[in-house]
């Protein structure tokens, strides 16, 4: 909330500003832009033949110092994707004492999963079903960015996602809402902190808005068709979530939504965001993407393209440069009304207002900080790390004995780049732990062989085999039409399954993956891209220092073409079985290899004695979970519901609430859940609804193994 002195200061900026000044306040700039009027200049040149792709990179490269400054002096750069210190406390001086009115600018940065200290991806961390760990990451990587000099990040990242074949599942929380909504609820307090104008707070930013989960055939940047049903109940509950816990930033999709695309959505980007929701921050294009409706389809040129979307409620623009090349002009020749542009201007000088830029711009506070990689961040990277791990398979070789001779192989077993995860711009290889470094630190009866023919030769008992998926090969544009692990690493893992000797499979990807002839381990672990701690966990882990929790948050498929799994699919008129006239492919298990929730551990627990009652606004339901196995453990309790029939088809289970239990061997617990009745409803149109009738309520450790009761509403 701003006081009345900073609403007062906004008016006044405002009234003050020129035009140019104005659409500078909507203009984000790349280190690589150079303003659009010497881009416009020399891309004609480029494209004319004027200049070779040789020289035009030389030119941006030295124009590049020069030119930022001279626009921040103007008032033409309102956001600046730059990071370091010294740097950005040089251009903000610029901005602030050389500019005409001072005012600051927005350092912005993608910081998705650790600044410096990087932690496991977004879909890793989303495996911990933690949203007090998931909290604690984020302040982490708060302190350390603002540290550096950003003020902003790109994340939250809130895509429901459901096709392992669109690499940027990686960067969500997976194919669930709720888990997506908690999870964005979480980053959002952690990076702002209560208080977004502290100087260790990071303003956060959700994206993206929306549906860019649901690209077609999960091919990156595609089109997406979705009902309005399935968007408001699937989609937008996790930018609803983030909005509600005051994230100051929304960034629209790349993809149109049933013909239009994001950048130009009104009715997403006011009628929904602004008016339904009551969001009062900035909407920030993603890069180049108002540009991109040109290509679109929808928008004529750049020109059209730029009162489109300021129109629909896009306030700053991302990197191309057709706000500042255009809505002057626009406004000059009556095409568009001023008022869209102070609209705008005012979401952004609010913001900034919110930040604390104005009275604490230089940050200087932090100045003498340096907390990179402290002993306390090292440590919740492993924490984190632990809590993301999956163990899929394990028939009693895991733990590890102290006295196993180990060998450890595979092309990515002493990688110390691939498990640093997609989006890991600030983190140092030479800071990350490998698989192998991790457990030879650990044990010294574990070796490292380069060839998996000598391992196999060896008096090893037990081969550990790393499986990886390249830490770009998941991502921002890295679509694929085959998630199975390389055909050399396949041949690895054959000669270690057939050495006679105990194999292990350890996963190091970023999206899930066809795991293929790795289930024939004796133990599978799902150990994802986890970041600089990630050897030092695996190493507790199989050693049994720690214990696994961890627990899918998405459908790990047979077979690429499985591809969207889900498992709150609709019910079919013919749910998949052995029977043939099912809803199945006939080359492939009906049933999915691993299911949303599951996961397993050191210990085993057991679910007895479900129970229901209700109460004037909710169902309350509980479980007994006693721990059978002898030793003591996490375990991540779900609860879902579903509704048998219903005026639309429902989904055959959708999860409404979970919690985790620490229990000792034979310990029990009662675990029960609040399911409030309006949590029961669904969209026809616009309108939500909640029919009466019998629902099921079923409380378990995954989504294929639950105990049910029917309820009556
Ligand atoms: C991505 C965004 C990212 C932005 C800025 C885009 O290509 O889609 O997720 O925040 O670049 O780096």
């Amino acid at each position: 909330m701003l006081t009345s002195k900073q609403k007062k200061h906004i008016k006044s900026l405002l009234s003050q500003m020129t035009i140019e000044e104005k659409i500078g306040q909507l203009n984000h700039v790349a280190p690589t832009v150079i303003g659009a009027f010497d881009v416009d200049a020399m891309y004609a040149k480029l494209q004319s033949g004027e200049i070779s792709c040789e020289q035009w990179d030389a030119l941006c490269a030295t124009a590049t110092p020069y030119k930022r400054e001279d626009m921040i002096k103007k008032g033409l750069v309102s956001s600046y994707a730059v990071v370091g210190r010294q740097e950005t406390l040089r251009l903000q001086k610029i901005a602030v004492e050389q500019s005409r009115l001072g005012i600051p600018i927005i350092f912005s940065r993608d910081v998705i999963h650790g600044y410096r200290t990087g932690t496991p991806t977004p879909l890793a961390e989303s495996c911990a079903w933690n949203p007090s760990l998931w909290k604690q990451t984020a302040r982490m990587a708060a302190q350390e960015a603002t540290s550096d000099g950003v003020t902003m990040t790109y994340s939250p990242m809130v895509d429901v996602a459901k096709d392992a074949r669109w690499g940027r599942i990686a960067e969500c929380a997976g194919e669930d809402t709720l888990l997506n909504a908690m999870y964005g609820k979480a980053k959002v307090e952690g990076y702002q902190n209560g208080d977004p104008s502290q100087p260790s707070s990071l303003a956060a930013c959700a994206k993206h808005f929306a549906a860019y989960g649901f690209v077609e055939g999960g091919r990156d940047y595609n089109r997406v068709q979705i009902s309005e049903e399935r968007l408001r109940e699937e989609v937008l509950p996790s930018f609803k979530a983030c909005v509600d816990a005051g994230v100051l930033a929304i960034m629209p999709s790349f993809n149109d939504i049933n013909g239009i695309p994001a950048s130009v959505n009104k009715w997403l980007l006011t009628d929904v965001l602004r008016t339904e929701w009551g969001f009062g921050g900035l909407t920030i294009s993603d890069s180049g993407a108002i540009g991109e409706c040109v290509a679109h389809g929808v928008c004529a040129d750049k020109k059209d393209a730029a009162k489109q979307a300021l129109v629909a409620g896009m306030d700053m623009d991302m990197s191309s440069d057709s706000y500042i090349a255009h809505l002057k002009e626009l406004v000059e020749s009556g095409e568009l009304d001023i008022e869209y542009i102070d609209r705008a201007v005012e979401n952004v000088l609010r913001v900034k207002a919110e930040m604390g830029l104005f009275d604490d711009p230089y940050r200087l506070s932090l100045a003498d900080e340096n907390p990179f990689g402290k002993d306390e961040y090292r440590q919740l990277a492993k924490f984190a790390a632990i809590q993301s791990m999956v163990l899929l398979e394990n028939d009693g070789v895991l733990p590890l004995k102290q006295t196993d001779k180990v060998a450890i192989v595979g092309k990515y077993a002493d990688n110390n780049e691939i498990i640093k995860g997609t989006w890991s711009l600030d983190v140092r290889n030479d800071e990350c732990v490998s698989i192998a470094s991790g457990l030879v630190a650990k044990n010294r009866n574990c070796k490292l062989f380069a060839d998996v023919n000598d391992a196999a030769k060896s008096d090893a008992d037990v081969v550990v085999v790393v499986l990886g998926e390249w830490y770009l090969d998941s991502g921002e544009a890295a679509s694929k039409t085959d998630i199975t692990f390389s055909a050399d690493q396949q041949s690895d893992l054959v000669v270690a399954l057939n050495s006679g000797k105990k194999v292990v499979a350890l996963l190091v990807n970023g999206r899930p993956m066809v795991l293929g002839e790795a289930t024939k381990a004796n133990a599978v672990v799902e150990c994802w891209q986890c970041g600089v701690e990630s050897g030092n966990a695996v190493a507790d882990l199989l050693y049994g220092d720690a214990d696994f929790s961890a627990k899918l948050t998405v459908t790990i498929p047979n077979a690429t073409g499985e591809c969207p799994c889900y498992y709150d699919r609709p019910a079919t008129g013919r749910p998949a079985s052995s029977f043939y006239f099912t809803s199945k492919y006939i080359d492939c298990s009906y049933e999915h290899k691993y299911c949303f929730g599951y996961g397993l551990s050191y210990t085993q627990f057991v679910y007895s004695d479900i129970a229901a009652s209700k109460t004037n606004d909710a169902f309350v339901v509980s479980a007994k979970v006693t721990n059978v196995g002898n030793k003591s453990g996490r375990e991540i309790v779900q609860c879902y519901y579903g509704d048998p029939v219903a005026s639309r088809t429902r989904p055959v289970k959708k999860l409404v609430d979970f919690c985790s239990v620490t229990l000792a061997s034979d310990e029990s617990q009662t675990v029960s859940f609040k399911v409030p009745f309006d949590k029961l409803g669904f969209f026809v149109g616009s309108k939500y609804v909640v029919e009466q009738g019998d629902f099921v309520l079923s409380i378990g450790g995954n989504s294929n193994s639950l105990l049910q009761i029917k309820v009556k509403l």
